[in-house]
């Protein structure tokens, strides 16, 4: 049991779980101490998703998040990154540019920045993941509420809520399973359909807020570990309360810093006990170091 729990996921490892029914574990990390973490944790896939924007690097939306800040928090994250698969998210218009131009971006990100695969939000761009799987480099597509889309989605983060629109939802994960993708996460999806989708397909379900029926689950560390205290999400069980836990702890240390109380003897540098210093000496010393 040790060495499997060892043992490096990659894609098989992860399309070999579906039919055993053992479920996914995916949260996001964005840096090394997170990633460090996750990993720590055991989790079976560590994400860098675009929601890097709006947790960590205060960006209204997923929208501005650029290659480069991709690229940057990826490599963080591999530095840390032992057994987990590491996914990252294509930035808005990464994808959507020429088949030459999408290949080089995705590849990026698995030659400079140490990630195993890519996700794509939509459907729209079946050519795109056929190119990237073709070159070599694994997808996972991303359906229902996609952040990226959000100004021409339903109005409403839950997708799919009448029965065209839940025919339309599960061509578009059948046409990504086909185009090569390994895998699908499931946003915001009404819980029966994404039970029954997950089912259907032939590939995982990565469910967030989609309920219990899919392959495996992910959760935006920042919603997790309470990050943000007053942002309760549905969909987010808070494991932890680690923002106000965070704020408390830096109000205490500049109390004390205030109050003289910190840092004691104890947390200072040793050293020059025998020396007799005295501040004449001191004095002379810095006299003459300015000579
Ligand atoms: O960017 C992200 O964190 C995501 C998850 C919500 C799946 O896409």
């Amino acid at each position: 049991m040790a060495s499997e729990r060892a043992q490096k996921v990659d894609v098989d490892a992860l399309l070999g779980m579906k039919p055993r029914g053992d479920k996914i574990a995916m949260v996001t990390a964005y840096d090394y101490p997170t990633a460090r973490a996750a990993e720590a944790a055991g989790v079976d896939i560590i994400f860098v998703g675009d929601s890097l924007g709006n947790t960590i690097l205060g960006y209204a939306d997923s929208l501005s998040v650029t290659m480069d800040d991709m690229l940057h928090h990826t490599k963080a994250v591999a530095r840390a990154r032992a057994r987990a698969l590491l996914l990252v998210d294509m930035p808005f218009l990464s994808f959507q540019v020429s088949p030459e131009a999408t290949v080089r971006n995705g590849g990026r990100f698995l030659g400079e920045a140490g990630a195993d695969a890519v996700k794509l939000e939509g459907a729209k761009h079946l050519e795109a993941v056929e190119r990237l799987v073709s070159a070599g480099i694994p997808v996972v597509g991303h359906l229902g509420y996609t952040p990226q889309f959000t100004h021409v989605l339903a109005h409403g983060h839950v997708q799919a809520k009448t029965l065209p629109q839940a025919t339309q939802l599960c061509r578009d994960a059948q046409r990504l399973a086909e185009a090569g993708c390994f895998a699908v996460v499931l946003e915001y999806v009404p819980m029966r359909l994404a039970e029954l989708l997950t089912q259907a397909l032939p590939i995982p379900t990565i469910g967030i807020g989609s309920g219990p029926g899919c392959d495996g689950q992910v959760l935006v560390l920042a919603d997790l570990l309470g990050l943000e205290p007053e942002l309760h999400l549905k969909h987010a069980k808070r494991y932890a309360e680690v923002g106000a836990q965070m704020e408390e702890a830096i109000r205490c240390y500049a109390d004390e810093v205030r109050a003289g109380a910190f840092p004691a003897a104890e947390h200072a540098a040793a050293g020059l006990e025998d020396e007799e210093l005295t501040l004449e000496r001191v004095r002379e010393m810095a006299a003459g170091a300015a000579e």
